[in-house]
């Protein structure tokens, strides 16, 4: 299923467009089934009902775990990188990593879990993680991976919204030189989460905990319980896999759900292709697995293809910013997959860093997450791949399970900062605001996608018609994706950002309402407005307009007080950059926030403000400006 050359590129994507059916039928061949479907695909868009493989058996862990065994059980799985690089790394062959995630599904089944059960996961980058991760797919649980720097009040809004019976978490996380305290910020969301039963606790940082009794029980203790064995559960290729939830224009996170047939196929084929990987490579994708890209590109796409992954658990900075390079030394990493929000942290620290690094191992570079400068994607060729190794910048997002516009590594000629051309079966277009197609080439639009691909998302869990709405409504047969996007004279595509109310901040995405909401819970604000503007390192930094009548109390103290409610509501990814306290935000007659104008001014350019003729009160926008220029 390797794509070999630009010729056999296009073979493979005409007949992905001619034949879909018959192409992905052929792809998922190359996968383990238990039974085989008899419909590769039915859909429309318009419920939207899309199923994939239909009628097939299979469990996602045979094809990551098991299937592995015959031939390649002692080659490392996983390859973990701690925090501290003094500490001991781990590996983790094939049949290590098999037997621990079969133990700990037992421990999962000991603790009341069972088929369809929703698990919610909160833990560092330890191989543990994996291990939970693996082992709920192992049963048929569905897991809700929580990003470990998400406050307690959204953790609880996630457990609630899925319900879920077990929450697996650690007592606490190093993230360089800190340490997060993971137990006691579960313990803050349990106060409000009346269907959780079981709580399992992995020692890690040994921080003191508090262990409830009758819900709260120890890993360590649990695996002495069980033994090793535990078939595999036997899963439609439509049933639930997880669920992973996702900022969008409106105030609630979405669960946004991948099942197990199509999404298996999906994340493997991809994994293959994009980073055209070869037996015995080292891949280290530098992703946190609470976000979809370390779900499909540290865990589920590269484990399904036998390859070992790097599970890194600290940050590019410590101990200092040779970090990551340091590991590829180490490890002797073939492929590393990150973020342009890296990237450019690391450039600003110069050569010093490269010293005593030779990173000569590397052949494929990955960027994701947003959009890549063309500044980084230089330094990243010249610094990092020396000029040999292609820059595969991926586009995906949560929803697609997988990526969807990228070069193949070694295949398709790169262009920096453009994602470049769609792979096998993925169908992109450009649509103009009264969802029109725009054809030809040298056009920008709204990016859509006209036809599925095996690892579309499905739902929104427990809202369906929340996600017709998000994605299929806007354009009628089309999935929305929320991005903007130009296509070049030559066909080529460069993603240019969200279009939508949505913030990219260091490649996190983060709803404008969610904030909003999260400040206007601070005692005393009357209203804010949330807009992104760019920022050097992070792509695009937070801006809160934020009307709080001045006389309560000093400026310096409610900027610290509202930036305290936003890491308790959600998280401090959410903070704001910058907040100005205004008297008034500027609306339309209706009552509407224009945005568009507090984005210009965000953004420096109060000059060009465009169309004012429907603001309510001019005055409002005159005090902005002169606020900002004062700054
Ligand atoms: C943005 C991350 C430009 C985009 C996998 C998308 C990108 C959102 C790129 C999804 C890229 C992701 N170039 N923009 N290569 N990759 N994005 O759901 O705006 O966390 O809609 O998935 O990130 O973010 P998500």
């Amino acid at each position: 299923m390797q794509i070999n050359s630009i010729e056999e590129y296009e073979l493979a994507y005409r007949k992905s467009v001619d034949n879909p059916e018959q192409f992905w039928g052929e792809i998922a061949q190359n996968f383990q089934w238990r039974k085989p479907w008899f419909k590769v695909l039915s859909w429309n868009f318009a419920d939207p009902e899309i199923k994939w493989f239909e009628g097939a058996k299979l469990n996602i862990t045979e094809n990551c775990l098991d299937r592995h065994l015959a031939t390649d059980a002692d080659k490392p799985a996983i390859i973990w990188e701690p925090n501290d690089p003094e500490q001991d790394s781990i590996t983790l062959t094939y049949k290590m990593l098999h037997e621990r995630v079969c133990r700990f599904a037992n421990v999962l089944k000991r603790n009341g879990a069972k088929k369809g059960d929703r698990i919610c996961i909160y833990m560092p980058m330890v191989p543990e993680l994996a291990i939970a991760v693996l082992a709920c797919a192992r049963i048929g649980a569905v897991h809700s991976v929580v990003f470990g720097g998400f406050s307690a009040k959204s953790i609880a809004d996630r457990i609630n919204d899925a319900a879920c019976k077990l929450v697996v978490t650690a007592d606490g996380a190093y993230r360089g030189s800190k340490k997060i305290e993971l137990k006691e910020v579960i313990d803050d969301a349990l106060i409000g989460c009346s269907t959780v039963e079981k709580v399992i606790v992995l020692t890690h940082t040994r921080t003191p905990v508090s262990m409830l009794k009758g819900r709260d029980v120890w890993w360590e203790d649990e695996v002495k319980h069980v033994n090793d064995v535990c078939p595999a559960e036997e899963m439609d290729a439509e049933d639930m896999l997880f669920i992973l939830y996702t900022s969008g224009s409106t105030g609630k996170p979405k669960g946004v759900v991948h099942t197990c047939g199509g999404y298996m196929v999906y994340a493997g084929y991809t994994f293959s292709n994009v980073f055209n990987y070869q037996p015995g490579e080292v891949y280290f994708c530098t992703a946190d697995i609470g976000w979809i890209t370390g779900h499909s590109y540290i865990i589920y796409g590269p484990l399904s293809q036998g390859a070992t992954s790097v599970i890194f658990e600290g940050i590019p900075t410590y101990p200092d910013a040779s970090r990551f390079w340091q590991i590829v030394d180490k490890h002797k990493v073939n492929s590393l997959y990150t973020a342009p929000t890296a990237i450019r942290s690391l450039m600003s620290f110069g050569d010093e860093p490269f010293a005593n690094v030779s990173m000569d191992t590397l052949r494929v570079l990955g960027s994701v997450g947003e959009p890549i400068n063309e500044e980084a994607w230089h330094w990243f060729d010249e610094k990092i791949g020396k000029g040999n190794c292609p820059i595969v910048d991926t586009w995906w997002q949560t929803e697609t399970g997988g990526i969807m516009i990228s070069p193949i590594a070694n295949v398709t000629r790169t262009k920096p900062s453009f994602a470049t051309l769609p792979l096998p079966g993925i169908q992109p277009c450009l649509v103009d605001e009264n969802g029109q197609e725009i054809e030809g080439n040298g056009v920008s639009g709204n990016l859509c996608i006209k036809f599925p691909w095996p690892g579309i998302l499905r739902t929104t869990y427990g809202d369906h018609e929340r996600c017709r709405q998000t994605y299929f409504s806007a354009y009628p047969n089309m999935y929305f994706t929320g991005d903007g996007c130009l296509r070049d004279d030559e066909g080529y595509y460069r993603i240019t950002g969200r279009v939508d109310d949505v913030i990219n901040v260091s490649g996190h995405r983060i709803g404008t309402a969610e904030v909003e909401n999260a400040i206007n819970m601070h005692s005393g604000v009357v209203e804010s407005a949330v807009v992104g503007f760019p920022h050097e390192v992070k792509g695009q930094g937070i801006y809160a307009f934020v009307i709080y009548p001045e006389h309560h109390s000093d400026e310096e103290l409610t900027r610290k007080d509202i930036l305290q409610t936003v890491t308790r509501m959600i998280g401090a990814i959410a903070k704001p950059d910058k907040i100005m306290f205004v008297s008034g935000l500027p609306k339309t007659r209706s009552g509407k926030i224009m945005r568009r104008i507090l984005r210009k001014i965000a953004e420096g350019e109060v000059s060009n403000l465009g169309d004012t003729s429907t603001l309510l009160d001019p005055a409002v926008v005159t005090e902005i400006i002169e606020k900002a220029q004062t700054k």
